[in-house]
């Protein structure tokens, strides 16, 4: 077979009514905003971006036509690869039963009994679903398996669609060491880690009552730093507790849900965001609305200039929503952030949340993910919520959602 070369193509897309970049050495205010703009994507990267009447030629011309771009939104928190249904309990909660951590262990029970297939299958259904709402970079996380043989198998999926991938044996402890907690806690840091770390960059906890206390929380944090992981966190997602300060004194890159935060939390993110490289909260809105828990405040966050996140949590039980865009409009409508601050959060908040450089962003060189939306500008993302808004979306440079001429 002979090979044939083709020369890489570049893409020109312009009409664009504003062009969200997150770079703002490219154009106005923090988002580094341009109107009238056009952006240019060479061999997958951001070759150029600026006003459309300089826009430099390229191979192919999309026009916007007056719509928007958008960075591609990271969604740095998921729980994707798992098998089984929980709506019937999401029905009794809305009815009044409270949201209990206990749940997982029915996703656990479906997960260890699935195929591979099968959990692969479901995991690239509900990416495919993202990715059509515009997510391009996705966290995703095990947690479902619980077991040596499951957790590796779980992170193995994983790693076949992202790299962004997360070890979270200590999600509960499983049914099998309900009289042996401290059991678990050593084959998760043993044994377990031993098979899961090739497999992740990142080691999660829950740090929360009725999962992991502190104490081992920490050990855990701590053996998979041993093993090259980094750590994030979930804390304060049902209460307050000691999961944002563990979060900064182990230096995680991120804490989630922040729920429920002290004064003292607050203080304790704002002075590590204070050297620049600081915990990130990120923000998971979906999953207070479907456990009718209060919404975080992103206010008292944002005010004491700790970088915050948005991200969908998606999963069967807390919050089984693929969808970026809605969790932007509950951030703007119940967590008091601007539609910018929203949309920056689910931007370059979530590539920070994930130690990313390369994307949440379009400034030149970055990775060319970006999302064309339907809409003159951004505000439209909170402004008509629940509207399928996404017109096409490019993953380096590739068209692999929608059409742009739709
Ligand atoms: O992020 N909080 C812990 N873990 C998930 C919930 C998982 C579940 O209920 O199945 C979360 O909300
Ligand atoms: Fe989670």
């Amino acid at each position: 077979m002979t090979a044939t070369t083709t020369a890489p193509r570049s893409l020109v897309i312009d009409g664009i009514s504003v062009l969200v970049t997150n770079a703002p050495d490219l154009g106005a205010g923090p988002l580094g905003e341009i109107t009238d703009a056009a952006i240019v994507v060479a061999d997958g990267r951001v070759a150029w971006a600026g006003p459309a009447g300089a826009a430099p030629a390229a191979d192919v011309r999309v026009d916007a036509a007056g719509r928007c771009v958008i960075p591609g939104f990271v969604d740095s928190h998921t729980h994707i690869v798992f098998a089984g249904d929980r709506g019937a309990e999401f029905a009794a909660r809305m009815s009044g039963a409270p949201y209990q951590a206990g749940g997982i262990r029915s996703t656990v029970a479906a997960t260890r009994a699935a195929s591979d297939a099968d959990l692969l299958s479901t995991a690239v259904r509900l990416l495919r679903e993202a990715r059509a709402q515009g997510t391009t970079t996705c966290e995703i996380k095990s947690g479902y398996g619980l077991t040596v043989a499951d957790e590796e198998r779980l992170l193995r999926i994983a790693a076949r669609l992202t790299e962004e991938v997360t070890f979270l044996g200590a999600h509960v402890v499983p049914p099998e060491y309900a009289d042996d907690p401290a059991g678990y806690v050593d084959l998760v840091t043993g044994p377990m880690l031993d098979a899961c770390a090739p497999h992740a960059r990142w080691i999660d906890v829950f740090c929360e009552r009725g999962a992991f206390d502190e104490e081992v929380s920490r050990r855990v944090l701590l053996a998979g730093r041993e093993r090259g992981l980094a750590a994030r966190v979930h804390g304060n997602q049902l209460g307050t507790g000691p999961g944002v300060r563990l979060a900064v004194e182990v230096g995680a890159a991120s804490v989630d849900h922040c729920t429920h935060l002290t004064a003292a939390d607050v203080a304790a993110l704002s002075d590590a965001a204070s050297d620049g490289s600081g915990t990130v909260a990120t923000l998971l809105p979906g999953v207070d609305f479907a456990t009718r828990q209060p919404y975080p405040d992103a206010r008292a966050l944002l005010d004491a200039a700790v970088p915050v996140a948005l991200a969908s949590d998606c999963n069967p039980g807390s919050c089984f929503t693929s969808s970026v865009a809605f969790c932007i409009a509950l951030a703007v409508r119940e967590m008091r952030m601007t539609p910018r601050e929203a949309l920056y959060a689910a931007t370059a908040g979530g590539a920070r949340a994930l130690r990313r450089t390369d994307v949440g962003h379009l400034g030149v060189g970055a990775r060319a993910d970006l999302v064309l939306l339907d809409a003159p500008d951004p505000v439209y993302l909170a402004y008509r919520p629940g509207v399928p808004l996404v017109a096409a979306v490019w993953q380096d440079g590739e068209l692999v959602s929608g059409d742009p001429a739709r």
